[in-house]
């Protein structure tokens, strides 16, 4: 198949280069010419694990390939993906679809024969109906159809989430949509994926609903940790326990600093706004969205507790400022509300993150970034753990402790043991710990 693919970010870099591996032609379109010019150079913009190779070998192939013109992409194509941003919109939080209507009035004017519009790109149930009449009033002579296809893919494991996903959802409203996005996924199709054809506005409500259960679950987990703590349980042991059972499962029930990202925030603020609109709120999202808001600013009130109450001219050591680990994505990092929130209480911020530095250059301040742990905790009052890098997983404690002003160490991670913390002279505090052991 003739694949374009419109929007070259995350979604649409990692899209484009499987589809390209599973052996279709695809070419990846981005109005941002920089980004353009360094992909067709060889240059990766984001970090990704495993992207560089897969571009690398696609391109080598001739397979794939990079573009600023639409022209000749779309209208060579039997299907053009819009994988463009769907950001909150500023002032009201509804998703901010301008950057889809502006690809779907691009490219309706080179649309040739039958062609498949997929959006791949979240948007609110509804859209694909808007991006349907966009097209036709641009162009009516335009043979098309428009296609839901969410994706669902992680970041940090974007490449197997894309090649292997748990069910691949396509929403159309004309069957002639189907053989053509049959064979799109047919090399994943061939090993019996559940692949799940359902209305156009079923499959764009799936996924705000799956992200907006998985941004809920995250949150009760969050909020069972401070319950935790007031009632001097063990959030690992009560998530454990929990996730044992096979109607909850294990997975997204680790307490933290609360969820972050390119998605959940603002996935389930739009959906919040859309299902006020359609008169039918959604007050479970409601109050995850709100609970989830304030829980920044929480965590940086238990690092000042744990400083003594006062962090005015101390110096706090952040290890880990993307929204998670493996990848450089800074976007709602909960690091910016933390880091932040310290600085308001007159902390001096030294930080580090093995991927994230150069986004979180451009959107934090006044922070001393350093070129490895033991750099930016040399003198410090207390290390925080933001984001559970691997590598922050084996630190040698005693090195650390030697470096630092006074041992206290914050994991918003959970990724060491009490006793094992303590044992180094430490003042440990975890998230969701019982006192005795939280020292
Ligand atoms: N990032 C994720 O993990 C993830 C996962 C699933 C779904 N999504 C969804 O996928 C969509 C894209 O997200 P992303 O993280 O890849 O965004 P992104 O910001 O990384 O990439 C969007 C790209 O689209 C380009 N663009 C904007 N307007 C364009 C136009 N008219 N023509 C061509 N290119 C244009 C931008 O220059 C940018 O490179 C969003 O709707 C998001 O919610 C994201």
């Amino acid at each position: 198949m003739r694949i374009s693919m419109v929007g070259a970010g995350y979604v649409g870099l990692v899209s484009g280069a499987c589809f390209a591996d599973f052996g279709h032609d695809v070419v990846c379109v981005d109005t941002d010419e920089d980004k353009i010019a360094g992909l067709r150079a060889g240059h990766i913009p984001i970090f990704e694990p495993g992207l560089d190779q897969l571009v690398a070998t696609n391109l080598k192939a001739g397979r794939l390939s990079f573009d600023t013109d639409l022209a000749a992409a779309v209208s060579d194509a039997d299907a053009v993906f819009l994988a463009v941003g769907t950001p909150s919109r500023r002032g009201d939080g509804h998703a901010d679809l301008s950057h889809v209507y502006a690809a779907a009035r691009q490219i309706a004017q080179f649309l040739k024969g039958f062609t498949v519009v997929v959006t791949k790109s979240t948007v609110p149930v509804g859209t694909g109906d808007e991006v349907e009449r966009i097209i036709r009033e641009a162009n009516p002579a335009a043979d098309f159809t428009v296609v839901s296809n969410p994706e669902f893919l992680r970041e940090g494991a974007a490449i197997s989430d894309f090649k292997r996903p748990d069910r691949i959802v396509i929403g159309l409203n004309e069957e002639r949509a189907r053989p053509s996005m049959e064979e799109i996924y047919r090399p994943l199709y061939l090993n019996a994926l559940p692949i799940m054809f359902t209305s156009r506005r079923s499959a764009e409500l799936i996924k705000y609903a799956s992200n907006a259960f998985l941004a809920m679950k995250i949150t009760f987990i969050n909020e069972m940790a401070d319950l935790c703590e007031a009632l001097d349980a063990d959030v690992q042991e009560v998530a454990r326990g929990m996730g044992l059972d096979q109607r909850i499962g294990s997975k997204f029930l680790h307490a933290g600093p609360g969820y972050g990202g390119s998605c959940f925030p603002k996935d389930t603020l739009a959906l919040v706004k859309a299902a006020q609109d359609a008169a039918s709120p959604v007050r479970l999202i409601e109050t995850t969205v709100a609970v989830n808001d304030t829980r920044k600013r929480a965590m940086a009130r238990k690092i000042i507790a744990a400083c003594g109450g006062n962090v005015r001219g101390k110096t706090i050591a952040v290890l880990g400022l993307t929204f998670k680990p493996n990848t450089d994505d800074m976007r709602e990092a909960p690091s910016l509300a933390v880091i932040q929130a310290l600085q308001d209480g007159g902390a001096r911020i030294r930080a580090y993150d093995p991927e994230g530095m150069e986004s979180a250059r451009q959107l934090l301040e006044n922070v001393n970034f350093g070129r490895s742990p033991y750099e930016i905790v040399e003198g410090a009052d207390a290390l925080v753990i933001v984001t559970e890098w691997d590598a922050f997983r084996a630190l040698d404690l005693d090195r650390i402790g030697r470096a630092m002003k006074s041992r206290v160490l914050v994991d918003l991670r959970n990724i060491y043991r009490t006793e094992k913390v303590e044992k180094h002279g430490f003042l440990y505090v975890g998230i969701g710990r019982p006192k005795a052991n939280d020292g």
